[in-house]
C-alpha cells in the first residue's frame, strides 16, 4: 500500500486561543475567576506563554514545522475595555498577528471569542444578559472591519453550546455556578442569536467563509443502549441545535477529543469497555479525567455533522491528546489524520485539520498541567521547545501524505473505528 494522499488544499494547522497562550488578559472574566477564593481553578493564567508579545515566534514555528495554517482566537476584553470604547491599538495588535501570518504563506483560521468576557459585561451578567446578542454583533463588526481583509476562515464562538453548561450547571467556568438549569437554557438562546448576529456582522467586512466552531464527541451506543440524559449526552443535543441554527454558515467547525461508550445499563466508565470475548476491558487514557485515548471518534462525528448539517464543508479546527508522552501524541495524530483521510476517501467535504495546541498552554480550570501542545513552553523563560511531535506532524504536513504504516504506541494497540451506520 503507497501513502495516504491528501488534497493540495487541505489545511494543516495548529489551534491556540488567546487567555490560553497571549498572557495577562487583566480585563476579562476569567482574570477574576482565577483569582476570586474558591474557584476549581487550579492556577492562575498569569504571564501564560507571553504569546501577546512573542506571536512572532509562534508564527514563525508553525511555519517552520510545515504546517499550512494557524488557529488562533482575538480578545474581545482587550478590543473593548470598556462598553462601546474600542481599541485602535489592539486592532492593529491583531492585523499585525495576521499580516504575519500572511507573510509566512500561513491561512489565518480566526476565532472571535474564545470563552473569556471582557469584565464590564462580566458586571452586567455576561452570557445572561438580555444585551448579549446585540454587543457580540457590535464587536464582530467593529473587529471584522479591522482585520476582516486579512481573515482566512471566521469562527463567530467557541464551543457556544458549553457556555451555559460550564458557568451555570457545573461551574467550572465563570460565574461558577451549579445546577441552575433555567439560566443555562437563558444562555443557550443568547449565545445562539448572538451567532447569527455575529456570523451576519463579519459576513458585512469579509469575503472569508463564516462559522461556528461545535464540539462533538464520538457518542456510541452498544446494542440495548437507551439514549438518555447524562451531561455529555444533553451537551451533545446543545449541539445539534447549534447545527441547526447555523445553517446559513458556510462551514462547520468540528472539535472532537474522545468517545463516550453506553451500553445497556447506562454510560460505560472512564476506560471501561465492553469487549465480546473479554467482558470489561481497559482502555487506553489522556491526562483529562475521563477522555479515553480515541482518535478514531473523529469517523463517528464527521459522519454525524456531515448528515445533520446536509453535507456543509467541515473544517476539523481542534482535536488533540492531553499527554506526558510526546509519542503517545504522534500516534495519536497519526490516527486521528488516518481516520481524517478515509472520511475524505468515502466523499466527506472536509477541509482540513488543526491540531489542539500548538504551545503547552493555560487548560482553563486545569491550570499548566495538561499537556496539549506540540511545543514545550519554559515556565519562567517562555523558551518554547518544539517536541518531536511538532516535527512529525510538519512533515506530513509538508508532503500531505501519511506513510503507509500506522504509527504504534506501546504498549495498547489503537482500537479500530466503529463502523459507518
Ligand atoms: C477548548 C480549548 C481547550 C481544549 C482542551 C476545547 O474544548 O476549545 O480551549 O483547551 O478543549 O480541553
Amino acid at each position: 500500500m503507497g501513502d495516504l494522499l491528501f488534497p493540495d488544499n487541505f489545511l494543516f494547522g495548529a489551534s491556540t486561543s488567546a487567555h490560553q497562550t497571549e498572557g495577562n488578559n487583566l480585563n476579562s472574566d476569567w482574570w477574576d475567576f482565577e483569582l476570586a477564593e474558591g474557584t476549581p481553578v487550579f492556577e492562575p493564567s498569569g504571564d501564560a506563554c507571553d504569546s501577546y508579545h512573542r506571536y512572532p515566534e509562534d508564527i514563525g514555528l508553525v511555519a517552520d514545522f510545515g504546517l499550512n495554517a494557524y488557529r488562533f482566537s482575538i480578545e474581545w476584553a482587550r478590543i473593548e475595555p470598556s462598553e462601546g470604547r474600542f481599541s485602535n491599538a489592539e486592532l492593529a495588535h491583531y492585523r499585525r498577528m495576521l499580516e504575519a501570518c500572511r507573510a509566512r504563506g500561513l491561512t489565518p483560521v480566526v476565532t472571535f471569542h474564545h470563552f473569556t468576557l471582557p469584565r464590564w459585561l462580566d458586571q452586567q451578567g455576561g452570557f445572561l444578559s438580555p444585551k448579549f446578542a446585540e454587543l457580540f454583533e457590535r464587536y464582530c463588526d467593529r473587529a471584522a472591519r479591522a482585520l476582516g481583509d486579512l481573515i482566512g476562515w471566521a469562527c463567530t464562538i467557541n464551543e457556544p453550546e458549553g457556555a451555559g453548561d460550564a458557568g451555570w450547571v457545573v461551574g467550572i467556568h465563570p460565574p461558577g455556578i451549579k445546577g441552575d438549569h433555567d439560566s443555562m437554557w437563558r444562555v443557550v438562546n443568547n449565545v445562539m442569536d448572538a451567532h447569527k448576529r455575529g456570523a451576519a456582522a463579519i459576513r458585512r467586512h469579509t469575503d472569508a467563509p463564516v462559522g461556528v466552531t461545535l464540539a462533538f464527541q464520538d457518542m456510541q451506543y452498544e446494542d440495548g443502549a437507551v439514549p438518555g440524559h447524562t451531561p455529555w449526552e444533553d451537551n451533545a443535543r446543545v449541539s445539534e441545535m447549534f447545527l441547526e441554527a447555523s445553517a446559513d454558515d458556510e462551514f462547520v467547525g468540528l472539535q472532537t477529543y474522545t468517545r463516550l461508550r453506553f451500553g445497556p445499563e447506562g454510560e460505560r466508565g472512564p476506560g471501561l469497555k465492553s469487549d465480546k470475548k473479554n467482558g470489561l476491558v481497559e482502555t487506553p487514557m489522556t491526562t483529562m479525567v475521563g477522555w479515553e485515548f480515541y482518535p478514531q471518534a473523529l469517523a463517528g462525528t464527521i459522519r454525524r455533522t456531515a448528515k445533520l448539517s446536509a453535507g456543509k464543508p467541515i473544517l476539523l479546527t481542534e482535536n488533540g491528546i492531553g499527554t506526558m508522552e510526546d509519542e503517545k501524541r504522534i500516534a495519536f495524530i497519526d490516527h486521528a489524520l488516518r481516520t481524517v483521510h478515509e472520511c475524505l476517501a468515502e466523499g466527506f467535504d472536509i477541509r482540513g485539520y488543526m491540531y489542539w495546541t500548538l504551545l503547552d498552554n493555560f487548560e482553563w480550570s486545569g491550570g499548566f498541567e495538561p499537556k496539549f501542545g506540540l511545543v514545550a513552553v519554559d515556565r519562567t523563560t517562555f523558551e518554547r521547545k518544539p517536541k518531536p511531535s511538532a516535527y512529525w506532524y510538519g512533515n506530513v504536513a509538508r508532503s500531505k501524505a501519511l506513510p503507509a504504516g500506522a504509527v504504534q504506541w506501546p504498549p495498547v494497540p489503537v482500537p479500530s473505528a466503529a463502523p459507518a451506520t
